[in-house]
């Protein structure tokens, strides 16, 4: 299978290595060398580490040397499935499908990982509405097994087959369900995140208890600030702005301290600071 991946940052560049451990030809493109040649040696540090702890299957190399990494999208003219893991914006992302739905071959599916824009508006914009789908994968990559698979409203039975049996072959399990803003996952979880947020804001707790609680007390194994962090805080910034604009309600109105810290560039760990340093 000629697997694409967009995007070579922390997802895209998990699911590029995943692809490549499962035997499939991969291809990932960024917009400057730079992000490729990060998302690269990500890559590299992690099959290393798996190799270490036995739980690889091919030689790093090997491995890695199925996975080419291009800055032109002309190059997936040829792909099979195309995963695409950019920034969470509606605007960005549409104009993306809108320019692979004319590179990509009429067979090939075109996938997105977002975590809460609308796989139906996403695969309007691409052209090929029954051959689109949302394939989500959750942080980090390569360890966690879930693939949320969201279907579109015109997503065709087929589509959704090829890309449950694909998930399958790169060693995850993937569970179904409908494209209803932030789908399962992040409808579930975020609101918790940003209550935590919130708390932080009040002076309920200090970031250390609130996580501490979360952790001891509800068994999590990772607090909620401490999963904010990780996932970025823009993206969750994004995301709670769907869910309150999908939803309408105001229980998911974004924690004004997250907007804040957004707008003074504290992301989380891909920026060093968020509501812990890195
Ligand atoms: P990131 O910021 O680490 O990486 C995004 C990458 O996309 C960057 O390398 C950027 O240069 C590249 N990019 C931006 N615009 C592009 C374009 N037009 N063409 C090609 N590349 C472009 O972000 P991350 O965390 O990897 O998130 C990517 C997507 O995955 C988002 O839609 C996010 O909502 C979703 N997601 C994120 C999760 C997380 O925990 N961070 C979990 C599951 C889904």
């Amino acid at each position: 299978m000629n697997f694409g991946v967009i995007g070579a940052g922390q997802m895209g560049g998990g699911i590029a290595q995943v692809a490549a451990q499962s035997g499939f030809d991969v291809l990932v493109q960024d917009v400057q060398q730079a992000f490729l040649d990060r998302g690269r040696a990500t890559i590299e540090k992690s099959l290393a580490k798996l190799h270490e702890k036995g739980r690889l299957a091919d030689a790093p190399d090997v491995v890695l040397g199925r996975i080419r990494f291009t800055m032109e999208l002309q190059d997936f003219a040829d792909s099979d499935l195309v995963v695409e893991a950019i920034v969470e914006n509606e605007a960005v992302k549409a104009e993306l499908f809108r320019t692979l739905g004319g590179i990509v071959k009429p067979s090939g599916i075109l996938a997105s990982n977002t975590s809460s824009i609308p796989i139906t508006a996403l695969a309007s914009a691409s052209g090929r509405p029954e051959r689109f789908i949302g394939m989500h994968f959750m942080n980090p990559v390569p360890l966690m097994q879930l693939v949320e698979v969201i279907r579109g409203y015109q997503t065709s039975d087929e589509t959704a087959r090829i890309v449950t049996e694909t998930a399958e072959q790169m060693g995850k399990t993937p569970l179904p369900c409908n494209d209803f803003p932030g789908f399962v996952s992040n409808r579930i979880l975020m609101p918790m995140l940003n209550e935590a947020i919130q708390c932080v804001m009040e002076g309920v707790a200090e970031p250390e208890a609130i996580d501490g609680i979360m952790k001891l007390g509800m068994n999590h194994p990772m607090g909620p600030l401490t999963l904010a962090d990780f996932i970025g805080l823009d993206t969750c910034l994004s995301i709670m702005e769907v869910l309150h604009r999908g939803l309408g309600d105001d229980k998911y109105r974004p924690s004004p301290l997250l907007r804040k810290m957004v707008q003074a560039g504290l992301l989380g760990r891909k920026s060093g600071q968020g509501f812990y340093t890195y």
